[in-house]
């Protein structure tokens, strides 16, 4: 593995675009500090420039480089969750390139979880810009094979760090007059926030929350039409003509013999199901089906976040 993260190393020192590891999803990573380097993601991810990038550091320490005016409450979430599955976005000092924050005065921010690509960091003298190794629009990527799927053509390395143990993104946070405003449901649930810093508001809905882009479209979507369902049997037989693919949290459909399932986890486990979903995804919608349908999860815990993504999917 040394030899691997050395040679990413070089790469990111050249000025180049690596996809990396992390616990949520594999990023898309170069140098923040050089804007060439950076405007390479966006046009390999196919990603529009108003949409900003986050940046990964190797440790709470290296966060007053990026940042002005930490409020109490972030510094508090700061040290309880990471290196983890948060993004604090904070007011940018200037040495953060304005293409990274899409010319906005604030910059997203995390240390990641995941030994290989603290190790990567370790050895780099600057951060990582990093989103998640998608095209733009598409299934994130939980596995180095999803990456090589995408890229294998357009990037000199996936540094492969296995499969990735949360499976989906980062939760972000982001503060209004110091208290913490959720923009983004992730891996961290709300529940685990609020143990720490109270009450959070969620402002995770394209009407609320102009301010943090990524949010407003059709995201993690399969090319596969997909509807999410509370009812996915009721669903399958309005659809008798149809092949179907099917996405469950814990049970199977007694139509077992005509549909393509994937159950997300047998024991009803939300951080299990959470982390099989994309790669369930990726797996259904290679299989040239008409539909895929998916299940409602119970709205609590991980299952807001898994069903955030669902609905995304399932965007017009
Ligand atoms: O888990 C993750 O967060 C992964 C891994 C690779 O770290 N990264 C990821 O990046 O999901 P991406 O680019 O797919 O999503 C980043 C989100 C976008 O929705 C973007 O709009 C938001 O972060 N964001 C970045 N900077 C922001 C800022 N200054 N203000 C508001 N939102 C911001
Ligand atoms: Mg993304």
């Amino acid at each position: 593995m040394k030899v691997e993260i050395e040679k990413a190393a070089a790469l990111l020192e050249e000025g180049n675009v690596v996809a990396i590891p992390t616990e949520t999803v594999y990023g898309l990573a170069a140098n923040a500090f050089d804007e060439d380097a950076v405007r390479k993601i966006f046009e390999i991810k196919g990603r529009p420039l108003f949409n900003p990038l986050i940046v990964h550091i190797k440790s709470i320490d290296f966060l007053e480089h990026l940042v002005n005016n930490i409020p109490p409450k972030a510094l508090q979430l700061a040290q309880h969750f990471w290196p983890g599955s948060l993004t604090l976005i904070l007011p940018k000092k200037e040495i953060v390139p304005n293409i990274i924050t899409a010319e906005k005065d604030t910059v997203a921010v995390r240390v990641p979880n995941h030994p290989v690509t603290l190790a990567l960091l370790d050895i780099l003298d600057f951060p990582l810009a990093a989103p998640s190794a998608n095209p733009f629009g598409t299934i994130s990527p939980t596995e180095a094979k999803h990456v090589i799927d995408y890229f294998k053509d357009t990037i000199p390395m996936v540094l492969d760090g296995g499969i990735c143990q949360n499976g989906i993104e980062s939760t972000i946070v982001g503060f209004e007059f110091d208290e913490p405003v959720l923009y983004r449901l992730g891996s961290i649930t709300v529940e685990e926030i609020e143990k720490i810093v109270g009450r959070l508001s969620i402002k995770n809905k394209k009407e609320v929350a102009p301010d943090a882009p990524g949010m407003l479209e059709r995201h993690y979507a399969p090319k596969t039409k997909t509807f999410l369902e509370t009812d996915v049997n009721a669903f399958i037989q309005k659809h008798p003509d149809k092949k179907i693919g099917v996405l469950l949290f814990n049970q199977r459909t007694e139509n077992h013999d005509l549909i393509h399932q994937e159950i997300l986890s047998e024991n009803g486990n939300y951080k299990e199901a959470a982390l099989n979903l994309y790669a369930a995804m990726h797996r259904l919608d290679k299989l040239g089906l008409d539909l895929i349908v998916a299940e409602r999860f119970p709205d609590i815990d991980l299952g807001k976040s898994i069903n955030d993504r669902l609905e995304r999917a399932t965007k017009n």
